[in-house]
């Protein structure tokens, strides 16, 4: 990669990352994502949140749920700390250049690229002839998403690593194609204790939503003793805590377990081990329980009374689809002329 292609040279530093609305918001979102958006909103970067109805669709979604799920995953983002005085928030349907620059790079992203993606290759599984055209083209979609604001830094968790590679390599060949320095090469920001959170029921696989098993994963609206009923049948093994990270190896439901405390702490893993280290799962699961129930408890609660205001909601996504869009379009119709379109 050229010097000239570096990130943020002749960018504004400009943050935006999304989430799907196509379940509730979980444990692994809130400490993977959304936390980081919050401390990006505080700093030094414009901030641009979305709630990505439009990838929700490439698997199907009963349509008032979705509605629903669009605005609790509004009102998750409001109750965690997304300020829309601070941040650009809406849902992605309302501002259509998401859509068009998609389409302008699924003639830019090869069907290799595509094809080597181990989301798409893990969601549509044995039966990809009957997955749609749809969630073979996400990433592309996403690569738009992101450039069309000329984002530079997109926080995000572990598993989406390969899609923002991908996006990387779109604006790298639209540049290359055109020679014109237009796209930015973007930052993946993938940092801190809860990257990567995984089910409570099994250390190897990721904290999904779409996970059949409720048990598996900690929900946002969950109540607290919901809350502290999944975590006191969260899967261990019977050893003690160790004191020090190396201990944690070949451990996945212990290294969880800690991560996901010291994700909600704040604090890093070392210093919870200094803080848990030697105690039994009978003791350290009750300090986790309470810890979860202290942090998430107030968000749940904030959302359930945002929810009770659905058309303040929607009045809310309104105006951040317009302020999306006011940046958005310049940058669109610049890539139409680029590409040779007649405007
Ligand atoms: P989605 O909706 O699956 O997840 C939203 C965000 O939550 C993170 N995440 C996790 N982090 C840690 N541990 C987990 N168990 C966990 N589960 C989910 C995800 O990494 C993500 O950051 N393709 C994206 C949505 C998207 C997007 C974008 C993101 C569409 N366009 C543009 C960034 C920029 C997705 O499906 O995320």
């Amino acid at each position: 990669m050229s010097d000239a292609l570096q990130p943020n040279a002749a960018f504004k530093k400009r943050v935006f990352s999304g989430i799907q609305p196509s379940g509730g918001l979980t444990l692994g979102n809130y400490l993977g994502a959304i936390k980081r958006f919050v401390q990006m909103q505080e700093e030094d970067y414009e901030t641009i949140y979305c709630m990505v109805d439009l990838h929700a669709i490439t698997v199907w979604q009963d349509p008032a749920a979705l509605r629903r799920q669009t605005r609790e995953l509004a009102a998750g983002f409001i109750a965690s700390g997304i300020d829309p005085a601070k941040s650009i928030l809406f849902n992605q349907s309302q501002v259509a250049e998401h859509a068009q620059l998609g389409w302008i790079f699924n003639c830019v992203a090869r069907m290799g690229w595509m094809q080597r993606m181990t989301q798409w290759k893990d969601k549509a599984g044995k039966n990809s002839q009957n997955a749609s055209l749809g969630l073979f083209a996400y990433p592309s979609l996403m690569a738009a998403d992101i450039l069309t604001y000329h984002a530079t830094h997109v926080p995000v968790g572990e598993d989406q690593k390969q899609h923002l590679e991908l996006t990387r390599d779109i604006a790298i060949k639209f540049n290359n194609d055109y020679g014109v320095e237009f796209f930015p090469v973007t930052e993946p920001v993938i940092e801190g204790a809860g990257t990567r959170v995984m089910s409570l029921r099994d250390g190897s696989k990721k904290m999904s939503k779409s996970d059949p098993s409720d048990a598996s994963r900690i929900n946002m609206t969950d109540d607290a003793d919901t809350l502290a009923k999944k975590i006191r049948k969260a899967k261990t093994d019977p050893d003690a805590l160790p004191s020090e990270i190396d201990g944690l190896e070949g451990r996945p439901e212990a290294r969880n377990l800690v991560n996901i405390y010291a994700g909600l702490a704040d604090m890093s893993v070392d210093a919870v081990l200094r803080d848990v280290g030697g105690k039994a799962f009978s003791e350290f699961k009750p300090l986790l329980a309470d810890l979860a129930v202290a942090k998430l408890a107030p968000i749940s609660g904030e959302m359930a009374r945002l929810m009770q205001n659905e058309a303040e909601i929607d009045a809310l996504l309104h105006t951040g689809a317009e302020a999306a869009r006011a940046i958005a379009a310049p940058i669109l119709e610049k890539t139409y002329e680029i590409i040779g379109m007649v405007r």
